[in-house]
C-alpha cells in the first residue's frame, strides 16, 4: 500500500528520497512523486509520474536540488493511477504539499464545501482535500495550520507536509496509518515503514494514533493534535539494511522461504528453560497466577495470521487445556462480540499495523479486556497498543506473500501453549518432549528446503490446473487453509481449502482428474481417517498429491516431511508448499513478490 518518506539535513534530498522510495517498493503502489525545498532557495519543486520509482527519477530535472523533501508510493483508491493523482499535492499558492497514507472518509463533504468557497480541485483525491484545508489555514505556525486540518477530517492518515515558508520542518501526523520518525546526526528521517530507513539510521521513534511531530534538522518533538507535548525515546531496531536485499534469490518470496532455518532459531532463541521444561516469554505480562486464571482464549488476525492462530490455538487447546479458537479480526470487530473478561485475547500480525486487526484490539481495550500480541515488527502500533505479548523474530519480510513470519508465528504460538501449559497442567515429561520437538525444528526446515528440486517438478505439472483442492484433518486443516491461499494468491490459481472430514458433506461432487487435491497426511492418531479420505478421491480418479510423513499409497505423489511431535507437526508440513505455491507462479510467469490487487500491510478498511 502507499508509502512516504521524508528528510531534513544537509544532503541532496532528492537521491535519498528516491531510494528510500525503492525500498518501500514491495509495498505496492502504481505512482510516485517528490517534492524538495531548502532553507537557502525556498520555494517547492515538485515532480509526479505514473507507473514505477524509475520512472519518477527518469522525470527529475538534473537542477532539482534541496535540502528538505518529502516523496510517495501511491496506491489508488480515490481516483486512478495518474501523473496528477500521485502525491504529493500542492496548494494553488504552490506553498503547501502534503502526501498522505490512508482514507478520508469525509473527503466528498469537504471537497464539496472547499469547491462552493472557490476551491479549484486538480486531482480526484481525498488527500486534496488536506492540502487546501491546510494552505487556507489562517494559523501562523504550520503545526497549527496541520493541526486545524486534520481535526475536521474523518478517517484514517500518515501524512507529512512541507511549506514553502517553513522550509526548516517538516510536520508529520497519525491516525490509524503508520508514521515512524528516523533519527540521525543532524538530520532526521519520516517514512511509513522502518525499511525506508535502516540504510541511514537504526533509531527509530513510532508515532501513536492522534500523533504529530514537527522534525527539524538538529532536532524533533511529539505532541498531540490538541497540541499537549508527548515523550517520544527512540528505540534501536535490529533489522539489518542487508535484509532488504535480495542476497542472490530472484526474489524475496524465495529468499524469506529460505531463511526459515535461521528464523525459527531466532524465535527460539534465549527462551528456552530446560530446568522447568517451560520457555520465558519476558515480554508477556502474565504471572502464573493470572495464567492459571485464564479460561479461554480467542486469538485475532487476519489473512495468513489468522491461519498461524488457528494453529496457535489448537497448540493451545492440545498443550495447555484451554479452550481456545482462533476467528479473522475483520469478521469479530464488526459483530459486536461479547468481550469476557476470563478471555485471553491474542491479536497475531506480521506487521503490526494491520488496521482490522488494530481496530479489534482496541475495541477490546475499550471493553477492559486483556490482549496479547504476536508480532514481528517491533514498536508497531499493534504491539504497543497490546498489554504484553511475543515478538516472532521473523526480521524484516518483504515479499507481500508471507512466509517466514508465518512459520515463525506457529513457533511463537508453541511456545506461549508450552508456557501456559506448564503453569497448568502440563508434565515435565510432555514439557521436555515439546522442547526436544522445538529444538529440532530449523535442522528438518533445512532438509524440507532440500527437496525443492522434487517440489519444482510438480509445480510445473500443477501449473496448469484451472483450480486445486486442499484439505486436512484437525492439526492438517489451517495447514490446507494457508496454503491454499498461498498457492491462489502468488499463482492466481483458484484454490479451495476444505476439512477432509466434511468431503462427503459437498466438495466430493468436484471431485475428477481435472481438479488436483493436497492433502495434508501427518502421521498422528488421525492417520487412517485420512486415508479414507484419500481413498474416496482416488475411486473418483482424483489426482492427489500428499504432504505426509511416509509414503501415501493413493497418492499420486508424496512430498515426504521430518516427523516431529504431532502438536509441532503443522509447523513444518506448510513450508514444502511455499515452495510449491512459488514454483507453480514462476512456472506462470507472475509477479511473485507483487501479486497483483494485493499491499503487504493493510493500514486501511
Ligand atoms: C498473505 C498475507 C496476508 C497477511 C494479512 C495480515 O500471504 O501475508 O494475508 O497475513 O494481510 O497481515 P499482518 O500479518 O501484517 O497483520
Amino acid at each position: 500500500m502507499c508509502g512516504i518518506v521524508g528528510y531534513i539535513g544537509k544532503r541532496d534530498v532528492a537521491p535519498l528520497l528516491l531510494e528510500g522510495l525503492q525500498r518501500l517498493e514491495y509495498r505496492g503502489y502504481d505512482s510516485a512523486g517528490i517534492v524538495v525545498t531548502s532553507p537557502k532557495t525556498p520555494g517547492l519543486k515538485m515532480v509526479k509520474a505514473k507507473g514505477r520509482v524509475r520512472d519518477l527519477e527518469a522525470k527529475v530535472p538534473a537542477r532539482f536540488k534541496g535540502t528538505t523533501g518529502i516523496a510517495h508510493t501511491r496506491w489508488a483508491t480515490h481516483g486512478a493511477p495518474s501523473d496528477v493523482n500521485a502525491h504529493p499535492h500542492m496548494s494553488a499558492d504552490q506553498k503547501v504539499a502534503v502526501v498522505h497514507n490512508g482514507i478520508i472518509d469525509n473527503a466528498g463533504d469537504l471537497r464539496r464545501k472547499l469547491e462552493a468557497d472557490g476551491v479549484e480541485f486538480l486531482s480526484e483525491t481525498d488527500t486534496e482535500v488536506l492540502t487546501h484545508l491546510i494552505a487556507r489555514s489562517t494559523a501562523e505556525k504550520l503545526e497549527d495550520k496541520v493541526r486545524q486540518a486534520v481535526r475536521v477530517i474523518e478517517g484514517t492518515y500518515g501524512i507529512a507536509v512541507l511549506h514553502a515558508d517553513h522550509p526548516d520542518r517538516i510536520v508529520v501526523a497519525r491516525n490509524g496509518s503508520p508514521v515512524v520518525l528516523g533519527i540521525g546526526e543532524k538530520e532526521m528521517f519520516v517514512a511509513s515503514d522502518i525499511a525506508a530507513l535502516v540504510t541511514h539510521t537504526r533509531q527509530i521513534v513510532t508515532l501513536d494514533d492522534g500523533e504529530m511531530a514537527t522534525l527539524k534538522a538538529d532536532d524533533f518533538r511529539t505532541y498531540t493534535t490538541e497540541g499537549t507535548r508527548t515523550t517520544a525515546e527512540p528505540t534501536t531496531v535490529e533489522w539489518e539494511a542487508e535484509s532488504y536485499d535480495m542476497g542472490g534469490h530472484d526474489t524475496y518470496m524465495h529468499k524469506e522461504i529460505h531463511e526459515q532455518a535461521d528464523a525459527v532459531d531466532r524465535v527460539l532463541r534465549g527462551r528456552i528453560d530446560d530446568r522447568f521444561s517451560t520457555v520465558h516469554l519476558g515480554g508477556l505480562n502474565l504471572d502464573a497466577r493470572e495464567a492459571r486464571q485464564i479460561r479461554r482464549v480467542k486469538i485475532l488476525g487476519c489473512g495468513t495470521s489468522y491461519h498461524a492462530g488457528m494453529i496457535g490455538a489448537q497448540m493451545i487447546e492440545e498443550l495447555a487445556r484451554i479452550p481456545a479458537d482462533a476467528e479473522p479480526a475483520s469478521e469479530f470487530r464488526y459483530r459486536n462480540p461479547v468481550v469476557d473478561p476470563d478471555t485471553l485475547y491474542i491479536a497475531v500480525s506480521q506487521s503490526g499495523e494491520t488496521y482490522d486487526v488494530l481496530a479489534a484490539v482496541q475495541e477490546l481495550k475499550r471493553k477492559g479486556a486483556r490482549v496479547l500480541g504476536v508480532v514481528n515488527v517491533v514498536g508497531s502500533a499493534i504491539a504497543r497498543e497490546a498489554d504484553g505479548g511475543i515478538y516472532v523474530h521473523a526480521g524484516p519480510e518483504v515479499c507481500v506473500v508471507s512466509t517466514k513470519c508465518f512459520t515463525n508465528t506457529t513457533v511463537a504460538f508453541a511456545l506461549l501453549a508450552l508456557h501456559l501449559g506448564r503453569t497448568r497442567d502440563l508434565s515435565v515429561r510432555d514439557g521436555k518432549r515439546i522442547i526436544e520437538g522445538l529444538r529440532k525444528l530449523p535442522e528438518q526446515i533445512t532438509e524440507i528446503l532440500k527437496q525443492e528440486e522434487a517440489v519444482k517438478e510438480l509445480a510445473e505439472q500443477y501449473a496448469d490446473a484451472r483450480s486445486m483442492l486442499f484439505i486436512g484433518r484437525v492439526r492438517g486443516y489451517p495447514v490446507a487453509r494457508e496454503a491454499s491461499l498461498k498457492l491462489k494468491e502468488v499463482s492466481y490459481i483458484h484454490a479451495e481449502a476444505y476439512p477432509a472430514s466434511e468431503l462427503k458433506h459437498g466438495p466430493l461432487a468436484l471431485i475428477e482428474p481435472a481438479l488436483p487435491t493436497v492433502a495434508i497426511v501427518p502421521d498422528d492418531d488421525l492417520l487412517e481417517k485420512n486415508r479414507a479420505a484419500l481413498e474416496e478421491i482416488k475411486a473418483r480418479e482424483g489426482k492427489i498429491l500428499a504432504v505426509a510423513h511416509q509414503p501415501q499409497e493413493k497418492a499420486d505423489q508424496t512430498i515426504i516431511v521430518p516427523k516431529n511431535e504431532d502438536e509441532l507437526d503443522p509447523i513444518l508440513m506448510g513450508i514444502p508448499l511455499q515452495l510449491l505455491a512459488y514454483h507453480t507462479a514462476k512456472a506462470l510467469g507472475r509477479d511473485i513478490d507483487k501479486p497483483r490487487n494485493l499491499a503487504k500491510s493493510v493500514t486501511v478498511e
